[in-house]
């Protein structure tokens, strides 16, 4: 059943809408109806469309992202927000990653929490390198890091040059990086989900696994290795997800019928994470 009746005539932004996952979600909500704001640092030419608007921003830029936000998506009430935009921790920084894939994602939840229309969304792409409790310390230490920088600069750079700091002084390469910055996007997300539940709002985040979009590939071409350790053979039938397959969980989350689902984290993995955790010794994968 098409759930257009509840999408057509809203509005959404979504980080990381010019590939992969984000550009999925992009093209579903477009096809429901929904007017998006596709946000990303690549350049994006598809015509023009009354229900697409591309905006090209880096997120690393807290200043430009800001703006961005207050000046253009500020102008129209929003009902949905989707961060799907990242980096593989595979030849990046540790800063670009804690900086991309969750200092930009907490100014953009902390902007739309209280601004997002009552029955509206959030749904953040995390991983399932952030589902592990050993991250959780660190990850909190980034949370209350970001929530110090965006409070003593809301608008600027200058906060984001204390948050590196805490990032740079307990995080130690960008490989664990990415899994304390995924871990933090989801316990960021079930925090937001108690904050804005009495505005009838919902927060929650997908972990995905192997979604063949130009960062998987990317890993598949240039680290076989780390390939080969991701385990393939423990999804379904051996297979990586599409990103449509991981859009469809991020529509559902946002939609109508998800409506009392909130603060979950969704794993989206063709169950790899239960091969991994397995204690019948037949199924077990190490
Ligand atoms: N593909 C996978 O196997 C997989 C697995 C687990 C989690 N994820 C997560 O899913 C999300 C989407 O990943 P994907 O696989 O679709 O990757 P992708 O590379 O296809 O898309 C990521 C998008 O983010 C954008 N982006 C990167 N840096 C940016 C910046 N500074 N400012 C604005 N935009 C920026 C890129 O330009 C790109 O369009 C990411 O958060 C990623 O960590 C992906």
């Amino acid at each position: 059943m098409s759930d257009e009746w509840f999408f057509a005539g809203k509005r959404a932004i979504v980080t990381g809408g010019a590939s992969g996952i984000g550009r999925a979600v992009v093209t579903q909500l477009v096809r429901l109806g929904t007017k998006v704001w596709s946000l990303d640092v690549s350049e994006q030419d598809d015509g023009p469309s009354p229900l697409l608007v591309p905006a090209t921003v880096d997120l690393m830029d807290g200043a430009a992202t800001q703006a961005w936000l207050d000046d253009v998506a500020g102008a129209e009430p929003i009902d949905f927000v989707v961060n799907a935009a990242g980096v593989s921790p595979l030849r990046e920084t540790m800063k670009r990653v804690v900086g991309i894939d969750f200092l930009a994602l907490h100014r953009i939840c902390h902007w739309a929490a209280p601004r997002l229309s009552p029955g509206g969304a959030i749904v953040n792409v995390a991983s399932v390198a952030g589902i592990y409790e050993a991250h959780t310390e660190v990850a909190q230490t980034l949370i209350t890091a970001a929530d110090a920088s965006l409070a003593a600069d809301p608008a600027g750079t200058a906060g984001q040059v204390a948050f590196f700091d805490t990032a740079r002084s307990t995080i130690d390469g960008p490989g664990i990086a990415y899994a304390y910055a995924k871990r933090a996007v989801i316990l960021l997300t079930m925090r937001i989900a108690a904050e804005v539940a009495p505005r009838q709002v919902r927060a929650n985040s997908t972990s995905p696994h192997a979604a063949a979009t130009p960062m998987h590939y990317a890993i598949k071409r240039n680290e076989p290795e780390m390939y080969a350790r991701a385990k393939m053979t423990s999804t379904f039938g051996g297979r990586w997800s599409s990103p449509d397959e991981q859009a469809d969980v991020v529509v559902f989350l946002l939609g109508p019928r998800a409506s009392y689902v909130s603060g979950v984290n969704l794993v989206v993995d063709g169950g790899w994470h239960a091969a991994m955790q397995t204690t019948n010794p037949e199924l077990a994968q190490h």
